[in-house]
């Protein structure tokens, strides 16, 4: 939840019910208040290093990067570089050394960092008496890097390296190369020996050096004077080096100005992608002005931005600064580690490779250019080629994304509130009631005793414990919120611990901070401390979260941290985190750190589950950072109930699923406002096709579950609904992937067909994994059909009624109410459940259906992966990983073990022999087949003997326009098992 809504407690309350009501004037046409977040301008380093690029490109040819590799300092050992680079400031002064060192891993990744010696020593004096760290902040990687850092032993020195420059040949059979030019400084990369990226190929590279506070006489200033009557061209704008206000808060910015910057040129790639969380088109717009570009950087400072606006560059709740650029047949990227606010400015500039080939041969840069307050610069760079090999690099190092619980990538049922344990118990009875699946039911702040969490309201939620029980009796789960703002209230217990044991967060002087949210007066635990998270874990165990039961889980709101009084809704940046870094260096990691430790307390909640070895957690996290992907899933936080949201929710999940974190949704229905049958309606069906598909509603909304809705719109959302349900194991298949390999859970076309020009800028449609399922839906109010884009010559079919398309090119697809357009591309199997259950834990051992669309070649393949759906024992082994595949050439479909087998499988594939595939519906099937009325089935262990036994089989050609197709009926084979079945 934002922060202007309705709150019940306190003075601070009714000032903001006044706001409320205000803002109820205009509702729901509401938008952002732009005042309350900074503009680039408005950011002194920001507009430092955006005035120190337009210095550079004014005086182009020019302009010289004062930043200087010393040569006599590289050294090159083990897989890894390093140096001094020698920053000159004045030629009288001694230039300022910058330590660098460039890591080249084994993976084919490589991390160019650079440090300050005088920080790193901590030879500076800090202003004000600070206790705050001398360092440039060197922990983010603590937080963000899980593996994929092992330094390439095959990484070596090139003899032909041009004199000036080290030349470093790296990468599986050294395909890749960094050539490092010393004065000045610049990196070039190639794969292949073709240029992919270029660090300060601009000449944007600054380190801003520590340097004494000079205090100058003031100089007087006339009115009306101009400012341009100087030269200025030398001199630096120091306005907000050593203090800045904003909103009425100062920063007093002991460190002084310390901000850290690079540019990175994407030569001959014409789309940047990634770098969320922002609305906006998937493929990154430009920033500097001009006809539909943005005229601020993409801004990463994690913020409570209350009623977020359509198309902006604006910050959102969460920061993850990688970027992929992308071209025909290949895909490069970086990711910029560091944990401070930062901008991003992207240019696409036309180049022309031969000025007389009349366009032959002309392409277009993308020129980046990355800032980020403090800390230090720390790039990793990756060549690619493939989309999917940047992001599994980038997931090797941050980390993949969990493998949820089955019930958490089901439906979630959420409201700001359910008012009382019997409410929750009343929607549950009523989602029975109209058949609707769901499995979980979420509770907002409401529930707490006062705003004060892992309590219960006494007179609202008497019994939390029967409450669960019921949910529980169909396998359905609850998700409370536990926020990181701690009441300060007296007698409370945990905010009692809080403080005596002193691990919330500090204010500048050292002393315990405090600020505003949700319950009044707040601490804020400090979950950088590992005491404070090893706290925080153990604070929900059962025993001390009384009224918890183990099919409660957690949603952690407000975390970037949103305070309702402090500047730009966060914490003042000279706030103290453990260890004294200052609040500015870590900001965009504190959320991690609360689902961290919330994560790790969760794991087992007493000793029975630590015995066993744990429970898959879950948590939803609003403030998110490249890693925070380990811990669960995310949602777009508070969007508004209107078409443009739902529209702009689609490229802001596909930029996640691409930037390493695609567990990702948004509020169905919309937070704010109410949305129209037909909004709710069309919300439900691209809900369905979210990774993480909750609704979601404002206090002061009308009620909207689903049961609620007039006899139409409820059968086709149910419908929407079962379809979810019915392909699970082909979304938890997709999870699975992701787990292993970072792919995408729902995948964009430039990811799905990388050589595929007209479908790079397209982020309205999306593939489900690597099934084949390809689904648009409808974000248009009245529309009746879609416009689909078909990117290969692949056969695609509708997938209830098996309408043939083909492509390349548009097509068009009805789209009534009733339908979403769903194609299923030809050379494909996908994985189904099709017995309509109450909540996903009851389809535990359901059958499965097949269906095989058969591409042109005659061929498909695909996969099923499950286990237990809550355990850790797939790590042992307790899982079914099969791949079928449909061959041409023999005319049969077979299963294949595709899983490794471990200590725990036997006991699992006894656990699930009586699960078969009950049905085999094969699309696309060919005319030969017409006549068949059985097919041969061999079931592993049984062929050599020929034993195989027959099922019924039937044809159903289909009507114009629409593929034929068969039915294999109860072929008898279970789905963990090895089994053929020929057609021939
Ligand atoms: C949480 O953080 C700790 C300390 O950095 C780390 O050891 C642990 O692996 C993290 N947990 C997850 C799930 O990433």
């Amino acid at each position: 939840m934002a922060v202007m809504s309705r709150a019940t407690s306190s003075r601070w309350a009714k000032l903001l019910l006044l706001v409320a009501a205000l803002c109820c004037l205009v509702y729901p046409a509401v938008s952002v208040k732009h005042e309350n977040f900074k503009t680039c301008d408005q950011s002194g380093f920001c507009k430092r290093n955006r005035a120190y690029a337009d210095s550079a490109a004014a005086s182009s040819s020019s302009w010289v990067s004062p930043y200087v590799l010393d040569s006599a300092s590289v050294t090159f050992s083990k897989g890894q570089l390093s140096g001094t680079i020698l920053k000159t400031v004045t030629t009288s002064d001694r230039p300022v050394r910058l330590p660098i060192t460039i890591s080249f891993f084994e993976s084919g990744s490589v991390r160019v960092t650079i440090d300050e010696e005088k920080r790193q020593k901590g030879e500076i004096e800090l202003r004000h008496g600070s206790k705050a760290r001398k360092e440039r902040y060197n922990e983010a990687e603590k937080w963000a890097i899980v593996g994929g850092t092992k330094l390439s032993s095959g990484a070596a020195a090139a003899q032909d390296a041009q004199p000036g420059t080290s030349k470093i040949m790296y990468g599986l059979g050294t395909k890749f190369e960094a050539i490092i030019s010393h004065s000045p400084f610049g990196i070039e990369f190639k794969r292949d020996g073709e240029l992919h990226i270029k660090l300060n190929d601009r000449g944007l590279l600054n380190v801003e050096h520590w340097r004494p506070k000079i205090d100058k006489p003031q100089e007087e200033k006339k009115e009306g004077e101009d400012d341009n009557t100087e030269p200025k061209a030398l001199t630096e704008d120091e306005s907000t080096w050593w203090d800045e206000a904003f909103g009425g808060n100062t920063d007093t910015k002991p460190r002084g100005p310390e901000s850290v910057a690079l540019d990175v040129t994407f030569p001959g790639y014409e789309h940047v992608f990634g770098v969320p969380e922002h609305t906006g088109p998937l493929s990154l717009r430009q920033t500097r002005g001009g006809d539909g570009n943005f005229n601020d950087p993409y801004r990463l400072y994690n913020a409570d931005v209350f009623e977020y606006e359509m198309n902006s560059p604006m910050t959102l709740y969460g920061a993850i600064p990688f970027m992929q650029a992308h071209k025909k047949d290949s895909t490069v990227g970086i990711f910029w580690l560091n944990a401070a606010e930062t901008w991003i400015d992207i240019v696409k500039s036309k180049s022309s490779a031969n000025p007389l080939s009349l366009g032959i041969g002309s392409h277009t840069d993308t020129q980046t250019h990355w800032f980020s307050e403090s800390g230090l610069l720390d790039i990793f760079v990756f060549l690619g080629p493939t989309p999917q090999d940047v992001v599994s690099s980038f997931s090797e190092l941050t980390g993949y994304s969990q493998l949820p619980q089955q019930f958490a990538i089901a439906h979630h049922q959420c409201r700001w509130n359910y008012v009382t344990d019997e409410d929750v118990k009343d929607v549950d009875r009523k989602f029975d009631k109209s058949q609707i699946p769901y499995d979980v039911i979420w509770l907002d702040i409401e529930y707490t005793d006062g705003k004060k969490y892992f309590t219960w309201d006494p007179l609202t939620f008497p019994n939390p414990i029967g409450m669960q029980k019921q949910l529980d009796d169909h396998e359905r789960k609850l998700v409370a919120i536990i926020d990181p703002h701690i009441k300060n209230e007296g007698g409370y217990s945990v905010v009692d611990e809080l403080k005596s044991k002193d691990l919330a967060t500090h204010n500048k002087d050292g002393n315990i901070y405090e600020g505003w949210c949700w319950p009044g007066s707040s601490y804020w635990v400090d979950c950088f401390s590992p005491a404070a998270r090893k706290w925080w874990g153990q604070l929900f165990q059962y025993a001390k979260f009384k009224g918890s039961a183990h099919n409660l889980w957690l949603w952690n709101d407000m975390n970037e941290p949103s305070v309702f009084n402090g500047p730009e809704t966060t914490m003042p940046k000279d706030n103290l985190h453990h260890g004294n870094w200052e609040h500015r260096d870590v900001h965009n990691l504190n959320g991690l750190t609360l689902v961290n430790a919330t994560f790790e307390g969760l794991v087992s909640r007493n000793k029975e589950e630590e015995k066993a070895g744990g429970v898959r957690p879950f948590v939803l996290t609003r403030s998110f950072y490249a890693g925070s992907q380990r811990m669960g899933a995310m949602w777009t936080g508070d969007n508004q109930a209107n078409w443009e949201h739902l529209e702009a929710s689609l490229p802001m999940i596909l930029s996640l699923g691409v930037s390493g974190f695609p567990f990702a949704g948004a509020d169905v229905g919309g937070f704010f406002g109410n949305p129209s049958r037909e909004l709710l309606t069309r919300w439900y069906q691209a809900g369905a096709f979210y990774p993480f598909f909750r609704a979601h509603a404002h206090i002061d909304t009308r009620r909207r579950e689903p049961y609620l809705l007039p006899d139409l719109e409820r059968g086709i959302v149910t419908q929407a609904l079962r379809l979810r349900y019915a392909l699970l194991p082909a979304w938890y298949t997709a999870f699975h992937a992701a787990s292993k390999t970072g792919a995408p859970i729902v995948q964009p076309m430039y990811y799905a067909h990388p050589g595929d020009e007209k479908g790079f800028a397209i982020d309205d449609q999306m593939y489900l994994g690597s099934t084949g399922l390809l689904v648009k839906p409808v974000t248009k109010e009245g529309a009746s059909s879609v416009d689909m884009y078909l990117p290969d010559n692949e056969k695609y079919f509708d997938y209830s009624d098996y309408t043939s398309y083909s492509g390349p090119g548009h097509v068009k697809i009805e789209a009534p109410l009733d339908r979403i357009p769903l194609l299923m591309r030809g050379g494909h199997i996908v994985p189904r459940r099709d017995r309509p259950r109450r909540s996903s834990g009851l389809m535990r051992f359901d059958p499965f259906t097949l269906v095989v669309v058969l591409g042109n070649d005659g061929k498909a393949e695909g996969e099923v992966y499950l286990d237990d759906g809550e355990s850790y024992d797939y790590e042992q082994g307790a899982y079914i990983h099969r791949k079928f595949t449909f061959s041409g050439a023999t005319s049969s479909l077979a299963s294949e073990d595709v899983g490794i087998k471990g200590k725990k499988t036997s006991q699992y594939l006894q656990q699930m022999k009586d699960v078969q595939v009950e049905k085999i519906v094969i699309v696309n099937a060919p005319s030969s087949w017409k006549s068949k009325t059985e097919v041969d089935v061999s079931e592993e262990g049984t062929t050599s003997s020929g034993s195989s036994k027959k099922a019924g089989f039937g044809f159903i050609s289909g009507e114009a326009g629409k593929a034929d197709w068969a039915v294999v009926r109860k072929p008898g084979v279970s789905i963990g098992g090895g089994w053929k079945i020929s057609f021939a």
